[in-house]
This record gives structure tokens, C-alpha cells and sequence, in this order.
């Protein structure tokens, strides 16, 4: 009983299993024997051979937890290595973004060469404006052409930046800016989404005057929507940068030390303030490309697809960073899946012959909510490899994303990571790895990832869930907390006296296969058990009738906990009290009579934020019938006043 209260019940079993095609293997990057390399010797080896070294490392890495460096002694620039060096090495003709504007029609093909007269051109600009090395410059900007250019330009002189997604208020760009001192702002008049303008400018007007660090703010003329420009303070782009010299020995690369801070990217914590996450330069570069190559079977040729926005980790690893040091063909989306119609995504998928497509669960839901008929009106043949990230993947999902989008035969990699770490942690390796949907399968090779109980000790295959945690430092990882050395101590390193610890619930199954949890805040204790929120939502999507889940829980006199779940039904069906005691029996037969939800609320939507993850606070807040927290990064804030409306309403009945 002791046993079982101290860990995570992990009581459903998911047994489907798909091994690796003989096919794909034979082709692929990474072979069988790749997991037995020596993991310090590995990432030499990549270091060496993904990167060019203005001077060569001389020591691998350091390691005085929780303090890691990487690459010591070396001297590169990203910008260098993501565009200059392809262009030096024969490949300006390639093209490095298919860039998609939202309104149809409306596209640009971006060759290696393109991007360097480009990047050239906005870092003259930029230092004509006054930014040098070490002058920090904040971003916010939504899915335009200037949003990768202003990273490597800022990358080319050396320039430590934070982009901040478009999605953000006002409060939360003005917070982060006043955070890490900006002195400069780059942004655009309004950003299209789902064919309205969202104003971008204004608000980053109102954010600039809560910080009054900013000195500069250069914008982008994207939509012609009328924006203010104040004297003194505000250019436009088009003159900043247009007339600027392309040449690009006229603003050489910059070298910078390996451990130099490269960007900060800001996520949200458990508490208000947010977390300014550091990454360094050269260990960031080496993981974020090496496990781009390996994970998605990258291929001179490859047309890749990572349909996250710039503005979270995802995007500056896998559409600029990672994509761009491989020097991989990638396609650029700026908008929403459904302008002007469902099928946007399959449409761009065939016309540029996609091989690869990293998303995240919330979008392939989203998709399998609206129905296949959409992916079928496309030829969808050219993927080979289907990726997911930011959210455990239900396996409901998963067998959708690989039958109707992956052909029947596309390996899914589930990959699973963090702001904090950078680059992919636990992933498939497709060719290698036997697939089970729901399951992020493996640690990357070099990567010690493993499952440890309250007291530290770490849970032997099949038996339990209990904490994620990383043993060994990698390179990617983030080097620390912007100005706040105790939080990063405090939140990763004081659990446990050896190890990282991420904040995710996981076990490993008898296989050695990873499965993740969600987020310890998401465990729930209900009479003693606990239960994570991710097994009973993966319970409940099983259902034929049900799209989405979220799964909270609510404060209970008897239980401790009860659990709620808030569900919407395929086709916008309605719910019914018959459905709801259907979902009820549902769980108990695919869990267990203690997971069965208390409470059931039928919701038209979820409220998700925009990089696609479940607000469970917001819906714990309706649950718990409190004020509603933070909304700021709601894609559709209407959706939690629905619920709560609808959640009354339910009370009453
Ligand atoms: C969750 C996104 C299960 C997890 C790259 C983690 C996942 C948080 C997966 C980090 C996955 C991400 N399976 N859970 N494949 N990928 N997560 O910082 O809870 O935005 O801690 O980084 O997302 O989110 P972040």
C-alpha cells in the first residue's frame, strides 16, 4: 500500500507495437549500433563534424553541477553556420524556407543565397542602428520571412536576443524586455491570422512603456495596417535595412565563444514570474542539429516541415537553428490550419512535397476533430516521417496521425523535451526503434534520462512511475536562469542531489520504453491514488465519440481530490447525461472504477494556448470556481467563459 501511495498509478497498458521497416532502415541516418556508441566520444564527433570552428574546442565539457559547459575553448557563429558556410560550400541555389504567406497565393522561395544577402543586409542595418556585440534586442514578431533573418542577423554580430511569441500581451513582451534590459525592439504592424490583421505594433507600444530600456524599435510592413511611429524611437524596417550593402564581407560573422549566451527564452513557471531560460552558443548548435539529422532522418534533399511558430523552443530548434546548421530545406507557414479552408495544411504538404512534418498533438487532435475527409482530397505520399512534441501523444492520436496523414506506414516519433533542455531528449530513432503510440521510447544517445521515486531512487523498468529526471549534462542544455541562480537551483537541482529534475511524471515499461506523464502538477491524488491527468484524457479520447479531453482535478471533503474532465465530442455533438455516465463506465473499464471522472463537462473547445498545450490551470480554476489566472496566451480566450458558463449550467441542472 506504501508502495503504491508513493508512486504514480500508471494502471492502462497500450499494447500496439510497430516495428522499424526493414526499408527505412536500410536508408536511414541512424543505424542499429547507434545507442551503443560512447555518448562523450559521440557528441565530439558531432561537434566536430555538424560545426565549423573559427577555432577549434580544445575540451569537451565540464561538468560542476548543476553547471555544464560545452565545447571549451571554442570560437563559431550560428549565423556562420547556418547560412555563409552553405553558400561558400556550393549550395546558395538551395533553397532554405518555401515560405507560405497566410493569404492564398502569397509566397517566397528563400535560397541559401537569398537568406544571406537578406541577413546581410538587416545586420548592416542593425548596426547602423547602433546594435554591436553583446547588445540585447528583443523580438516579437509573428511567422514572417524578417523573423528568422532578425535571429541570425542579431546571430552575426553577436547580439543576445529573446523572441517573445506574437501571442503574448503587452505585459508579458513589456515584463520580459524590462527582464533582461532590451535596448532594442524588432516587430511588425499586425501579423495575419486566420485572415484578420492582429496588431502587433500597438502592442508593443504599450509594452515599450514598461521598459524603458528600449532606445530602438525597427518594424516590419507586413500587413499595411496603420501603426504609430514615434520620433526619436520608432523606424520602419523597409528603411533601416533595404538599402543596406549585401555584401558579406562588409559585416563579417562574429566569433563567439562556445559558452557565450546566445538567446533567452522566457517560459512560463508555476509561479507569476516567468523563468528566463539561457542557451549558450556551440552546445545549443550541436544538439539542436545532431538530433534534427538523426530524428527526422534528415537527407540532402529532405523537405522538412516543423509547423510550430518561431516564437517557442520548438520553432528556433527546428524551423531556424537546427534545420538551417544541416543546411535542410524547410517549409515556413505564417498562418492558421483552417484559411481559407480546413485542408491548408495537406494543400502545402503535396505542392511542396513534404517529407517531414513535426507538430504537436493539440494540432493533430484538431485535425482528426474536424475529420480525414480534408487530408484525404491531398496526396499526402511524400511524407516519410511524422513528428510530435509538447504534450504527452494519446495513442488514439497517434494511429490517426500515422494511418491518415503518414500513409499507414510513416513512423511517428513522439519526441519528448523542454525549453530548458534545448534540443530533443527522448525520441524514437526511426529505423531503429520498435514504435508503441503514447510512448517517447528512448533517450537520445549521450542523453541519461531516467525515472526516479520521492526518495531518489531510480525505478527499474515496469515497475512504477515516479519523477523524469537527466543524469548527465548535454550539450543543449540551458546554461542557467537569467538573474536568478537560486530559482535554477531551487527548481532543478535541490529534488534530487544528483540528477535534473524536469517536472514531468514517467515510467519506463518492462521494454525500457519511456512513457511521460505530463506535468507532476497535473498528478492527481483521489482517495489516496494517484492518477495522472494524461491517462485518464488518453482514456476518455479513446472513446469513438470523443475529440479532445482535459482532465483537472477539483478539491473534494471526501476524496482529497475528484477529478473532472472536460470533453468535446466529435462533429460538435452535444452532450447528454447518457454519454456522460458512457464516459464514466469508459474510464472505469480502461482504468479502473477510482479513475472514473466526478464530474463530466461537455465543451465545444478546450482552451489551449497557442503552441497547442491544454491550459489545465484554467479549466482547474473553473473547477475550483475561482477568479480565472493568467489568459495571455489563450488562442481563443472565449473559450474558458463557454466552459465556465457551461459548467454552471451543469451545476444548476
Ligand atoms: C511536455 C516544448 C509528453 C512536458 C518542447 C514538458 C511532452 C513540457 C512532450 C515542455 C512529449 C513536451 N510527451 N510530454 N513528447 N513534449 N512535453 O518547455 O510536460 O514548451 O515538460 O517545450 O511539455 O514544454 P516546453
Amino acid at each position: 500500500m506504501a508502495e503504491e501511495n508513493q508512486n504514480i498509478a500508471a494502471l492502462m497498458v497500450e499494447e500496439r507495437q510497430y516495428p522499424p521497416d526493414p526499408e527505412f532502415t536500410a536508408q536511414a541516418n541512424a543505424k542499429p549500433g547507434f545507442y551503443e556508441q560512447d555518448p562523450d566520444a559521440f557528441w565530439e564527433k558531432e561537434g566536430r563534424d555538424r560545426l565549423s570552428w573559427f577555432t577549434d574546442f580544445t575540451t569537451l565539457k565540464e561538468w560542476d553541477r548543476p553547471y555544464a559547459r560545452w565545447y571549451l575553448g571554442g570560437k563559431l557563429n550560428a549565423c556562420y553556420n547556418c547560412v555563409d558556410r552553405h553558400v561558400e560550400n556550393g549550395l546558395g541555389d538551395k533553397v532554405a524556407y518555401h515560405w507560405e504567406g497566410e493569404p492564398v497565393g502569397d509566397k517566397l522561395t528563400i535560397t541559401y543565397a537569398d537568406l544571406q544577402s537578406r541577413v546581410v543586409r538587416a545586420a548592416n542595418g542593425f548596426k547602423s542602428l547602433g546594435i554591436g556585440k553583446g547588445t540585447k534586442v528583443a523580438v516579437y514578431m509573428g511567422m514572417i520571412p524578417e523573423a528568422p533573418v532578425t535571429l541570425l542577423a542579431l546571430a552575426r554580430i553577436g547580439a543576445p536576443f529573446t523572441f517573445v511569441f506574437g501571442g503574448f500581451s503587452a505585459n508579458a513582451l513589456g515584463s520580459r524586455m524590462a527582464e533582461m534590459e532590451c535596448e532594442y525592439l524588432v516587430t511588425q504592424d499586425a501579423a495575419n491570422r486566420r485572415g484578420k490583421a492582429g496588431p502587433l505594433k500597438p502592442v508593443a507600444d504599450q509594452a515599450m512603456d514598461m521598459a524603458p530600456t528600449v532606445k530602438t524599435c525597427v518594424t516590419v510592413r507586413r500587413t499595411g495596417t496603420e501603426v504609430e511611429l514615434k520620433e526619436g524611437r520608432d523606424r520602419w524596417w523597409h528603411d533601416v535595412v533595404d538599402g543596406q550593402d549585401d555584401d558579406p564581407a562588409s559585416c563579417p560573422c562574429e566569433p563567439m565563444d562556445s559558452e557565450d549566451m546566445f538567446f533567452l527564452m522566457f517560459s512560463s513557471g508555476t509561479t507569476g514570474k516567468p523563468k528566463g531560460i539561457v542557451h549558450s552558443t556551440a552546445g545549443y548548435l550541436a544538439g539542436v542539429s545532431t538530433t534534427h539529422y538523426y530524428v527526422f532522418d534528415i537527407k540532402p534533399d529532405t523537405v522538412y516541415w516543423c509547423a510550430a511558430d518561431i516564437g517557442w523552443i520548438t520553432g528556433h530548434s527546428y524551423i531556424v537553428f537546427g534545420p538551417l546548421v544541416n543546411a535542410t530545406t524547410s517549409v515556413m507557414y505564417e498562418g492558421t490550419p483552417d484559411f481559407p479552408d480546413k485542408d491548408r495544411w495537406w494543400d502545402i504538404i503535396e505542392r511542396y512535397q513534404v517529407n517531414v512534418l513535426y507538430t504537436a498533438p493539440t494540432s493533430i487532435r484538431t485535425h482528426m476533430k474536424w475529420g480525414d475527409q480534408y487530408a484525404a482530397r491531398h496526396d499526402l505520399s511524400s511524407l516519410k516521417v511524422l513528428g510530435s512534441v509538447g504534450e504527452p501523444i494519446n495513442p488514439e492520436a497517434w494511429v490517426w496521425y500515422r494511418e491518415h496523414i503518414g500513409g499507414g506506414k510513416a513512423p511517428v516519433v513522439d519526441t519528448w523535451w523542454q525549453t530548458e533542455n534545448g534540443m530533443i531528449l527522448v525520441t524514437p530513432l526511426p529505423g531503429i526503434t520498435t514504435l508503441k503510440p503514447g510512448s517517447a521510447t528512448r533517450a537520445f544517445p549521450g542523453v541519461q534520462a531516467a525515472v526516479y521515486d520521492e526518495s531518489g531512487r531510480e525505478i527499474p523498468p515496469g515497475e512504477g512511475a515516479g519523477y523524469m529526471v537527466v543524469k548527465e549534462p548535454w550539450p543543449a542544455m540551458f546554461r542557467g536562469l537569467y538573474n536568478d541562480d537560486q530559482r535554477f537551483k531551487d527548481t532543478y537541482w535541490s529534488t534530487f542531489p544528483d540528477a535534473y529534475l524536469a517536472g514531468d511524471g514517467a515510467r519506463v515499461d518492462e521494454d525500457g520504453d519511456f512513457w511521460l506523464m505530463g506535468r507532476i502538477d497535473d498528478v492527481m491524488n483521489v482517495s489516496g491514488h494517484r492518477l495522472s491527468t494524461i491517462e485518464i484524457e488518453s482514456a476518455l479520447v479513446n472513446h469513438p465519440d470523443v475529440a479532445q479531453a482535459a482532465v483537472v482535478s477539483r478539491s473534494d471533503a471526501t476524496t482529497g481530490q475528484a477529478i473532472v474532465a472536460y470533453v468535446t465530442l466529435k462533429d460538435g455533438a452535444r452532450g447528454t447525461t447518457e454519454k456522460l455516465a458512457e464516459l464514466r463506465e469508459h474510464v472505469g473499464t480502461m482504468i479502473g472504477p477510482i479513475a472514473k471522472p466526478a464530474n463530466v463537462v461537455f465543451a465545444a473547445e478546450l482552451p489551449m494556448t497557442r503552441s497547442g498545450k491544454i491550459m489545465r490551470r484554467l479549466l482547474k480554476d473553473v473547477a475550483e470556481n475561482r477568479a480565472l489566472g493568467d489568459t495571455t496566451t489563450l488562442a481563443d480566450p472565449t473559450v474558458v467563459e463557454e466552459i465556465k458558463a457551461r459548467a454552471e449550467a451543469g451545476k444548476e441542472d
